[in-house]
């Protein structure tokens, strides 16, 4: 059964939740990608957690600031730019993501909600307190160069990324947000996620259970069950700006 475009164009409320393969056609490696370069010998999986910061600060500091280099330097890609375009198409658009990157703020999306954390908000290990990179840009580090994370200005802790690592809750009140938002929508777009990490990839089933239409955007059909569970195959930058286009002409 084909989702009917006319359901997105009729939608009071949408919610978008995405995963790293929104990102994919940006240059940013997805989560489970094998890892390249200096990085083809970690699993991402070990270094994101707060007990590989303790063990070595300066590698899980460096890792992150060479994830940073690569989104200072990639584009927004077209399903960004179709997602930021489908806010101005309808009532309302709550924007939902486990990306750490910024690129639907630079495609133009608002009030993005990202589930775990971003790159750009990094704070102290020790005292909590926020961190600005200022005019810094990120420095990627050269293979095998390790980067000591930079010091809290207040307590001299050392600044930790500003990402929810495995074992961390998500941020109380962008949950909050993103539950509340999947409980209300008429349609959900699950957009290059392989809905493997919890409790994130309860966001679709929620939409799901309350009646909404869930439509998922993958390189691989997704096994859907019912009338109202969709499977998009292709490519996101390619089939976004598609559904869009036969919605909104
Ligand atoms: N268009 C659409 N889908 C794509 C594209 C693309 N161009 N490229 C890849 N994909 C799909 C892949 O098929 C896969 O299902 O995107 C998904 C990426 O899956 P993951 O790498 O597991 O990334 P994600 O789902 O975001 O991981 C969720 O896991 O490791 C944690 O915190 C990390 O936020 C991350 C979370």
């Amino acid at each position: 059964m084909e989702f009917q475009t006319q359901r997105l164009r009729n939608a009071r409320h949408v919610v978008v939740f995405s995963g790293a393969g929104l990102s994919a056609e940006s240059g940013i490696a997805t989560f489970r990608d094998a890892l390249t370069g200096l990085w083809e010998h970690f699993d991402p999986a070990a270094l994101a957690t707060a007990q590989a910061f303790r063990n070595d600060p300066a590698l899980v500091w460096s890792w992150y600031e060479w994830r940073r280099a690569k989104v200072f330097a990639a584009q927004p890609n077209a399903a960004h730019r179709a997602i930021a375009t489908l806010a101005r198409c309808i009532p309302r658009l709550t924007v939902v993501t486990q990306n750490v990157d910024d690129l639907l703020e630079r495609a133009g999306c608002s009030d993005v909600l990202h589930l775990h954390g971003s790159l750009g908000s990094p704070r102290c290990f020790a005292c909590a307190r926020s961190y600005s990179f200022g005019a810094d840009q990120p420095v990627e580090a050269q293979e095998g160069r390790r980067i000591e994370p930079p010091r809290c200005r207040h307590c001299n802790g050392k600044v930790r990324p500003g990402v929810v690592w495995f074992g961390e809750s998500l941020p109380d009140d962008v949950w909050r947000k993103a539950v509340s938002a999947a409980k209300d929508c008429d349609v959900l777009l699950s957009v290059g996620t392989s809905a493997l990490v919890q409790p994130a990839a309860e966001i679709p089933r929620m939409a799901l259970q309350q009646g909404a239409q869930v439509v998922h955007i993958n390189l691989q059909p997704e096994a859907v069950a019912g009338d109202r569970e969709f499977s998009l195959t292709g490519r996101a930058a390619e089939v976004l700006p598609r559904l869009l286009e036969q919605a909104f002409g």
